[in-house]
């Protein structure tokens, strides 16, 4: 049967330690320049709505590493734009490719695109969700850091699609997720709820970035105003003044705490320049390993099943 990615809570703990250790194993023979044709003939569709540059292009790079080929297409210049239905859109596409990545607004449409496809449907970011982008994260907390046992884990910002992500890795990994989010700009509630009843005490939500921060292995965030919400801009920037990273916040982390950011960022808003450019700071990593996980999880879902 065909396995999806609509969220991370699509996959078990035990998945979740495989796709990542599967991704490590696959960065190692990539480093060692030994190729991995596994997806040789296949196609995967990127279907998207919104701009990207890294998750474009790190799942394009990642078919043809795996000797497969990918097919852009920006849903303003297919038959959806002409109100085409989803169903049908689903449907036809199974019929030519063997895997499929959707970028969009309302995370229903990809659910429908899911529930309607033949063929595996990965969340390439949704209004709700970026699994992709928290799955490769926790890869490079785990490169950096070893064991995610009992690491203290913050996020400071907007509890936004990227939050919801981490929130849910709480729900399937043993680490501590302590969010500091303005008033009006916390996660879900149900999402947060239903994460929290499987984390148990492990996710923490207040309105103080100091707390958050107290003590942290890894400090996160991203920008206040997501992709969708820019007529918001102007409100954000006040509501999120005092929930900048900057060299003040992260001296009340654990000396070596590595500060991520999914980018784009906006340097000087949800970030300064010199924490950005700062000793702590993981952010390229975390963009490279878009590459490798997403190559463990296109090899695992588009694969070879007997292999
Ligand atoms: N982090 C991320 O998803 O970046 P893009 O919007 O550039 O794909
Ligand atoms: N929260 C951001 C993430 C971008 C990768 C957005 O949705 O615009």
């Amino acid at each position: 049967m065909k396995r999806d990615l609509l969220t991370i809570l699509d996959f078990s703990s035990e998945e979740i330690k495989a796709l990542l250790n599967r991704a490590i194993i696959l960065k190692e023979q990539w480093r060692s320049g030994e190729s991995q044709l596994s997806l040789a003939g296949k196609t995967l569709g990127l279907l998207f709505d919104k701009p990207s540059t890294r998750t474009r292009v790190s799942f394009e790079v990642a078919m043809y590493q795996l000797g497969g080929q990918v097919l852009f297409l920006s849903s303003s210049e297919t038959q959806l734009s002409r109100d085409e239905s989803l169903q049908d859109t689903a449907r036809v596409l199974s019929r030519y490719i063997d895997g499929l990545a959707v970028r969009t607004y309302h995370d229903a449409n990809l659910q429908e695109l899911a529930s309607h496809a033949e063929i595996p449907v990965i969340n390439a970011l949704t209004d709700l969700y970026h699994p992709c982008q928290v799955l490769s994260d926790i890869l490079t907390v785990k490169e950096k850091k070893g064991d995610l046992d009992s690491l203290q884990v913050a996020w400071v910002g907007d509890g936004n699609n990227v939050a919801h992500s981490w929130v849910n890795a709480a729900a399937r990994l043993p680490f501590q997720l302590s969010l500091a989010c303005p008033p009006g700009y916390e996660p879900e509630t149900e999402i947060l709820q239903k994460a929290q009843k499987l984390a148990e005490d492990r996710i923490r939500l207040s309105h103080d970035p100091v707390e958050a921060v107290r003590d942290a292995d890894v400090i996160n965030t991203d920008v206040w105003t997501s992709m969708g919400q820019d007529r918001e801009r102007q409100e954000r920037l006040a509501a999120f003044r005092d929930y900048q990273i900057n060299e003040t916040l992260i001296r009340k982390a654990k000396s070596d705490v590595i500060v991520m950011h999914c980018l784009p960022a906006h340097r000087g808003e949800e970030i300064s320049d010199e924490v950005m450019d700062g000793p702590h700071s993981v952010v390229y990593d975390q963009a490279e390993n878009r590459l490798h996980l997403q190559r463990a999880l296109l090899d695992w879902l588009l694969g070879d099943p007997a292999r």
